[in-house]
This record gives C-alpha cells, sequence and structure tokens, in this order.
C-alpha cells in the first residue's frame, strides 16, 4: 500500500494536463458536495482532487423533489444545477478551498455563452482552481446540452470563453451520447480545450407504473453509476485513440465506477484520471478499496506509474 502519513507515492501519483495528483481519484461534479463536506466521510488525501457542483453566475433552486430516486444499475436525477451562484460561491467556500489536502477543480455552467465567460472568468482570477471544467452537458436545464451537443456548438463556446480563463487549465466535459464524439472532441481540443471530461449523465425516463407519471418531477433526468460504465469506456476509447492521443490532451474518465477494476478499465481505455459519482452516495469506504485496488495492479502489471497503464488496452 503506497498510501503513508497522507502522502501518497508513485504508482499512483500522475500529472493531469500539467496537474499534479496524489492519486488518479477525482470526485466528480456534484457528487461531492460543493466542495468539501465529502471530507467529513472520506480521507480526501486519498483524492487526486474534488470537483465543485457546477457553479452558475446567479443562485438556482434546481428541480423540485423528486429529483434524485435510484434504479436498478445506478441513479436518475434531475437537479437542475441547484447551487448558491458565483458571488456566494466566492465569498462563502473559496476559503475552504484552499484548506482541502487535495486539488480542486472548478465546474462551471451556464444559460449562455456570457454566463460562462463571467463565472470561468471570475474563477480563473481567484489563482485556486488549477483545473475549470465547463459543463457543456447538463441533461436537466433547458439549455445544459445546447452548447456541448455537437463540435460546432462546443467551438462557439470555447471561443467565447477561451481567453477568460488565463491561469487553470480549460476541461470541457461532454455527454455519452454525442452522435459523433471524436469530431465534437477535436472541435473542442481546436478550439483550446486542455482536457476532457468524458462523461456526464445519460438522459434517461423512469416511471411510476401506478400514477402513471414520470419518477422525476422534470421527467426524464440523466443515468449514472454501473449502467453506464460500459458505454463511458467505449466513448473514451474512441475519443482517445481517434484524437486526444495524438493531441496530448488529457481524460478524465467518468461512468459508474464502483470497483477499482472498473477505473482501471476506464485508464485502459485512455483516461488520465477516473471521475467518481454516483459510488460517493453509496460507500465512502470505497474509495481506499479503490486505491488499494490500483496500487496492487500497478505491482502486477509491473509498471512503476500508473501512466504507463493509460490507453494501454490492447486491441
Ligand atoms: C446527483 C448528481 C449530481 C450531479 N451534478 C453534476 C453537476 O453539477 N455538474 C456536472 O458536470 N456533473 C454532475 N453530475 C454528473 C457526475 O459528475 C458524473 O459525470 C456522472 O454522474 C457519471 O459518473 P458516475 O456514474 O460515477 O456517477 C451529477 C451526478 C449526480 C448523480
Amino acid at each position: 500500500m503506497c498510501y503513508n502519513h497522507g502522502v501518497i507515492a508513485p504508482p499512483l501519483s500522475t500529472i493531469l494536463a500539467g496537474v499534479p495528483l496524489q492519486t488518479p481519484l477525482v470526485a466528480a461534479a456534484g457528487t461531492a458536495g460543493t466542495v468539501d463536506e465529502l471530507g467529513d466521510v472520506i480521507d480526501l488525501r486519498l483524492l487526486g482532487a474534488v470537483t465543485t457542483k457546477s457553479i452558475t453566475q446567479e443562485p438556482r433552486d434546481g428541480n423540485a423533489p423528486w429529483r434524485i430516486i435510484p434504479v436498478r444499475g445506478g441513479m436518475l436525477n434531475a437537479i437542475g444545477l441547484a447551487n448558491k451562484g458565483l458571488a456566494r460561491f466566492l465569498e462563502e467556500e473559496l476559503p475552504r478551498v484552499r484548506a482541502l489536502p487535495c486539488k480542486v477543480f472548478a465546474s462551471v455552467a451556464g444559460h449562455s455563452e456570457a454566463d460562462y465567460v463571467a463565472v470561468a472568468g471570475a474563477l480563473d482570477a481567484t489563482g485556486e482552481f488549477p483545473i475549470i471544467e465547463l459543463n457543456l452537458s447538463c441533461p436537466n436545464t433547458g439549455t445544459g446540452r445546447h452548447f456541448g451537443s455537437d463540435a460546432a456548438s462546443v467551438r462557439g463556446i470555447l471561443a467565447a470563453v477561451r481567453p477568460a480563463v488565463q491561469r487553470s487549465k480549460l476541461f470541457v466535459k461532454l455527454a455519452p451520447d454525442l452522435a459523433d464524439p471524436v469530431a465534437t472532441c477535436a472541435a473542442a481540443i481546436d478550439g483550446g480545450a486542455q482536457g476532457l471530461t468524458l462523461c456526464n449523465t445519460m438522459p434517461a425516463l423512469a416511471i411510476d407504473v401506478r400514477t402513471r407519471r414520470p419518477r422525476l418531477s422534470r421527467g426524464s433526468g440523466g443515468l449514472s453509476g454501473p449502467a453506464i460504465h460500459p458505454i463511458a469506456v467505449r466513448v473514451i476509447h474512441e475519443v482517445y485513440r481517434g484524437v486526444a492521443r495524438d493531441a496530448r490532451v488529457p481524460i478524465i474518465g467518468t461512468g459508474g465506477v464502483v470497483h477499482w477494476e472498473d477505473a482501471a478499465e476506464l485508464l485502459l481505455a485512455g483516461a488520465t484520471a477516473v471521475g467518481i459519482g454516483t459510488l460517493l452516495f453509496i460507500d465512502h469506504s470505497a474509495v481506499r478499496r479503490i486505491v488499494r485496488g490500483l496500487d496492487r495492479w500497478c505491482a502486477d502489471q509491473g509498471v512503476q506509474s500508473v501512466g504507463e497503464l493509460v490507453g494501454a488496452v490492447q486491441t
């Protein structure tokens, strides 16, 4: 076990877009509280980073209940980007960011290009976030997927946001059901994205057969958890081979990680870091299990660093 006195040494320490991480594990946006709430139940030194809840310019209440329900193979949510808005985030949360024993990545969402520019620019100016992730793929708001639906829309939003982000590395987070994930990611990279987060939740619907109504108040929602894992593996593999490897643009692979083997699969498919979301609602001891499992896997595979296994699937 490499974990010793709070310092994670090789083989699990890694570099993501030039940002050193203690481990390749990243708490996914919206599943770790706003910033540091997860620290009450998980030793955050086991994570490379925590991603904030997506931050919007104005405060948002989100959708009415029910907005999270369990389904077979995972969870369906339609939170609708509930968050306290940029001004209160900066006032109330920023001091807590500095105290965390892992990196904090900022997630940004909006309804217009101007929203994204304002929020990403303000967060970048703090100098506290090594990575800013543009959420271009939220299925639970009217415009949530508008900016990330294809190559042209991704090119447009990056043309607006790119100049506003100078200090942080700029990542874009995309959906698992893009018609052409390679072309869309190629457009992101052309537009100046320095990393990709693949994937957000999968649009899905659950119906209460007694009331004959959708189980979520909003109707459809986003599916996460084990059910989407093989989809994430496929998208990451395609994008890595199709564009990201040659462009040397790293991927945070996210989708349905429960066991260390799931994280290992995402790494082999081409992810440099691994997002963990739904699992954080279910099993707080899981992060330690995954760190231990990956550590042993690196030894079994005879590598000095987990980075040697990125994209190393034999096809
Ligand atoms: C309750 C919940 C809230 C989420 N909120 C956000 C969010 O604010 N921003 C975002 O980019 N992704 C959000 N996501 C998506 C996750 O970050 C992640 O991409 C997705 O759940 C897939 O990973 P998983 O299968 O490990 O959960 C949310 C997911 C869940 C389950």
